[in-house]
């Protein structure tokens, strides 16, 4: 089954077409343009600007991928697009150009959930047993899902207050590190471990540790961070120690959480998904984890460049949750929640 996807939640424009069959998913093209500079000169992203900025790239973006994949549009079996959760106005571009090509092209139309989405970024490389235990973060939300099977999601945790994504992002710009924060602190905590490899790191709070809930909570590190860096001139040794700080508590918490989760719901297989996913520390810190405990899951997290957004996963989570829906029966929904609610 030949798919394109489509993807235009946020501040990305993405279409991919997938081959998927018996033996998983084959990536046919997977083009992704951003509008992440125009956002990094005001600091974070405009939604207006963002909307303009997918109607201006989203015919573009598709046809490269159609040609990438070398195939002729009768060649496509459906259209999967994104429906949520995201910005309104990026959504909709998507969803109407997805639903104009459905009834044009003659095509069936699967919405597919982003969040559910980025879980699949992990069936593009490999095919993950049930059941499995599924960690999102992404620069909107934080979510823990047990996956019995595929469309058969349970909640089990997640951000009371900010995503992790949006704690790199807030952190970021307290250190005028520039937009998207997640790099930036990313590659500012690199310079510093360089050199001090052996640093404790525990200068900032580790909130809900204690509880015995699956929640985090992320927006005390806003506030600590503006604390230690309110009213001091900082040189870029410091910003960099500061990012080391920042990287090394939001990954903690992640790291802690889960490991208790798959201790006591003992999945097959550890799903590592969403753009905070592509961060090197949680990488390498979930790796030594599930290396050290070596009866624990599988653990399974897909290349950087498929962590962030892109539509290849949505058209691999497409394929397997095909649940085709009439066009006139499909619209943007931006406050969309994982289960679907
Ligand atoms: O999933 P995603 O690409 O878009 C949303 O669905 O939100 O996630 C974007 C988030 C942003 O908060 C960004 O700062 C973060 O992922 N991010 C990272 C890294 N790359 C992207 N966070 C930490 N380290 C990274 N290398
Ligand atoms: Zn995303």
């Amino acid at each position: 089954m030949i798919i394109l996807g489509i993807e235009t939640s946020c501040d990305e424009t993405a279409a991919a077409v997938i081959e998927g069959g018996k033996n998983g998913i084959s990536i046919l093209s997977n083009i992704v343009a951003s509008s992440q500079d125009m956002h990094a000169k005001t600091g974070g992203i405009i939604p207006e600007q963002a909307a303009r900025q997918q109607v201006l790239s989203i015919i573009p973006v598709i046809e490269q991928a159609l040609k990438e994949a070398k195939l002729d549009k009768n060649q496509l079996d459906a259209i999967a697009v994104t429906v949520g959760p995201g910005l309104i106005g990026s959504l909709l571009v998507g969803v109407e150009t997805a639903k104009t090509l459905s009834l044009l092209w003659n095509k069936p139309l699967v919405p597919v959930n982003h969040l559910v989405g980025h879980l699949y970024a992990n069936w593009l490389e490999k095919t993950p047993e049930f059941p499995a235990l599924g960690l999102v973060v992404s620069g909107g939300h934080t979510d823990l899902v047990l996956m019995k099977g595929h469309g058969n999601l349970e909640w089990i945790g997640g951000t009371r207050d900010d995503a992790a994504g949006e704690a790199f992002d807030k952190t970021a710009r307290l250190l005028n590190l520039g937009y998207p924060g997640g790099p930036a602190i990313s590659g500012g905590a690199e310079k510093f471990l360089e050199k001090n490899s052996h640093r404790q790191l525990n200068l900032f709070p580790r909130p809900m540790l204690d509880d015995s809930s699956f929640d985090w909570s992320f927006s005390g590190l806003k506030t600590a961070v503006l604390r230690e860096v309110q009213n001091k001139t900082l040189s870029e040794a410091d910003k960099n120690k500061y990012a080391a700080e920042i990287q090394e508590a939001i990954v903690d918490c992640l790291v802690t959480k889960s490991v208790r989760a798959i201790d006591r719901y003992k999945p097959k297989s550890f799903l590592l998904a969403g753009g905070v996913a592509a961060n090197k520390r949680l990488r390498e810190k979930f790796s030594s984890e599930f290396e050290t405990k070596k009866s624990m899951a599988a653990f399974h997290v897909a290349k950087p460049s498929y962590c962030t957004d892109n539509a290849a996963y949505i058209a691999s989570c497409a394929f397997f949750n095909y649940l085709p829906k009439k066009w006139q029966e499909v619209t943007a929904l931006p406050e969309l929640t994982i289960t679907g609610s």
